[in-house]
């Protein structure tokens, strides 16, 4: 089968497309045929390591120890191992290979049944593909970190991303009144995806407004911790997704020291995928309550191009690996 495999850390010219051969589901495995995958900036950092925790955390000091990338899929089962119970073959899923040996960029993966779900049926694989990383992050940055509930002002700052344009939909389905930053051209889709009000970062510091919101969750754009907490109603949360390192950093050292005064807190989310929220974005996309926003899509053979217009950070939505050949049958397009 073809896949993309790197041998060495570097830029997306590092990738190759080329043979490997096609797995075997191990016992509690399921082979997946993929029709689509979709680019994170967990591959990037993968990829080029740019991280230097990635090399010291298990991914290989001086070359990559697992030479496949990708995390997000979506697909069909075509064979199940002797004791995964959960699928046939023949259901289409979608899911997440981080922590399971990642792998998606590729015509087939076998991977734990654990990190896939049932695909949204009202869903074609290339949106369905564009799911998994950014809407968990953004379900669990809001729901879980950030105890999200109607009526309070949610604020999502890089509103126009992969995370972002997830955020702002499902801030909405919980009945938050959002609050949308990020530049003067996407401005309309924020508004088109639900915000009730857009800033344009190009123009406004929302930090030096005056104004303050009971939810702040930070997907892109750096502003200090002691920025986001002044724009923080008293029992305020700030969640920090994604951003410079600097802000990573800062989050990281000061984050729970600023929370230990007054009734504000400072955190972050990791994102950690699962069946329960991939089921629980399954509802909100079936109920037409979220829709994927796909910027690009490119062929499985040109992934490094993928990857490197999501490198350059100014991807609208979601950037898709479209891995089956579109003209053959059940592809659900
Ligand atoms: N914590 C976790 O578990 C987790 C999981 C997934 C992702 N992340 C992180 O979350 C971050 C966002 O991921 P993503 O997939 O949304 O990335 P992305 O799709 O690459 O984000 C690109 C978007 O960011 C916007 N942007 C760039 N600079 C901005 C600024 N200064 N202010 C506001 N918006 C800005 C761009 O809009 P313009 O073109 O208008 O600038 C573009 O639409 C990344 O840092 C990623 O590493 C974290």
């Amino acid at each position: 089968m073809k896949a993309i495999v790197y041998e060495r850390y570097g830029p997306p010219d590092v990738l190759q497309f080329k043979d490997v051969e096609k797995p075997t589901p191990k016992d509690d495995e399921v082979l997946i045929k993929v029709y689509a995958a979709s680019v994170n900036a967990y591959d990037w950092h993968f990829l080029t390591a740019d991280i230097f925790l990635i090399r010291l955390m298990g991914g290989g000091l001086l070359k990559p120890k697992n030479t496949r990338l990708g995390a997000d899929i979506a697909g069909r089962v075509e064979a199940v191992g002797r004791n995964a119970k959960q699928f046939q073959p023949g259901d289409e899923v979608f899911g997440d290979m981080a922590g399971h040996g990642n792998g998606s960029f590729a015509e087939y993966v076998s991977a734990s049944e654990s990190a896939f779900a049932l695909k949204p049926a009202n869903l074609s694989f290339d949106e369905a593909a564009a799911v998994p990383m950014a809407a968990v992050t953004a379900l669990q940055g809001l729901r879980d970190e950030g105890q999200i509930h109607r009526g309070q002002k949610v604020l999502i700052n890089g509103a126009s991303g992969g995370v972002g344009t997830f955020a702002v939909q499902i801030a909405k389905s919980f009945g938050a009144e959002v609050t949308a930053v990020c530049s003067t051209r996407n401005l309309d889709q924020a508004r088109s995806l639900g915000a009730d009000h857009v800033i344009d970062y190009t123009k406004e510091d929302f930090t030096q407004s005056g104004q303050q919101y009971d939810l702040i969750l930070a997907a892109n754009g750096y502003h200090s911790l002691s920025a986001y907490k002044r724009a923080l109603t008293p029992k305020g949360v700030y969640v920090m997704a994604g951003g410079s390192m600097a802000q990573i950093f800062e989050a990281m050292l000061l984050g729970s020291w600023m929370s230990k005064t007054g009734g504000k807190k400072m955190g972050g989310v990791s994102a950690k995928p699962n069946q329960e929220v991939l089921a629980f974005m399954k509802g909100l996309l079936e109920a037409g309550k979220v829709v994927p926003v796909i910027d690009r899509r490119y062929p499985l053979s040109e992934t490094a191009e993928a990857l490197r217009y999501l490198g350059e950070g100014h991807a609208r939505g979601k950037v898709v690996i479209t891995v089956e050949d579109r003209s053959s049958p059940g592809t659900g397009e």
